[in-house]
């Protein structure tokens, strides 16, 4: 199986979708590590509920070096036999450094449909330029925030009346859908990188249809 190590900043619930995804046998990939920059996430909790390995690396013990801080985060992944990096609500910045270490085997979720909205409050803005269709992104990282090649989306309606709260609600949903799915893509060789794009081989099921 594929070794995840999930970054998290917070509430986790992308990675309780990991969790829960990966306590199918058929499912293609297995946390090794989940590592938080935040002593009091609650998704190190989920984690240890789960029986996962998990370790906190504060940016705030690294003052004006943030090298050491990716060097730290960097090790303990190795160490942990980790082969795939997802962000989960990680909301730190790395370095090119770090995601030159990781490249093509570190990935992000984020909460609209890129490029459109990238950085954040994105339900804010999605909500002020009048979009009818938002959603979320899983990709590959680039040193750019927000950038690199896209894995899988997965677009809901914005519907009359919605403020951001029950907008977030609706896009968080389907980020609960499509980071297994993307996951499992990798896992099994089915995403590859291709110059700028990622190739997907195979069929993709309707992510209407996945549970
Ligand atoms: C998610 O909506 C994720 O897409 C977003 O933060 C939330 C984390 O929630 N990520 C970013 O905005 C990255 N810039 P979670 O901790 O419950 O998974």
């Amino acid at each position: 199986k594929l070794k995840l190590g999930v970054l998290i900043s917070g509430r986790g619930s992308n990675l309780q979708a990991l969790i829960d995804a990966c306590a199918a046998p058929d499912f293609p990939a297995e946390i090794a590590l989940v590592l938080s920059n935040k002593a009091d996430a609650f998704g190190l909790e989920r984690s240890a509920k789960a029986g996962i390995a998990t370790a906190t690396v504060d940016h705030r013990d690294y003052p004006g070096d943030k090298p050491a801080f990716e060097a730290t985060m960097d090790a303990s992944l190795r160490k942990a036999g980790v082969q795939l990096v997802c962000l989960a609500g990680f909301m730190r910045l790395l370095s090119p450094w770090f995601v030159g270490q990781w490249r093509d085997a570190l990935i992000n979720i984020h909460p609209s449909l890129l490029p459109s909205f990238k950085g954040l409050d994105t339900h804010e803005r999605a909500l002020a330029a009048g979009v009818r269709f938002h959603g979320c992104t899983v990709h590959y990282v680039r040193p750019e925030m927000d950038e690199g090649p896209i894995i899988a989306q997965a677009a809901v309606p914005v519907l009359p009346g919605d403020d951001a709260h029950s907008l977030a609600d609706r896009v968080l949903e389907s980020e609960h859908k499509l980071y297994p799915h993307a996951v499992r893509l990798i896992a099994e060789g089915r995403a590859r990188v291709d110059g700028d794009l990622v190739r997907i081989h195979g069929p993709v099921p309707d992510l209407a249809t996945l549970t």
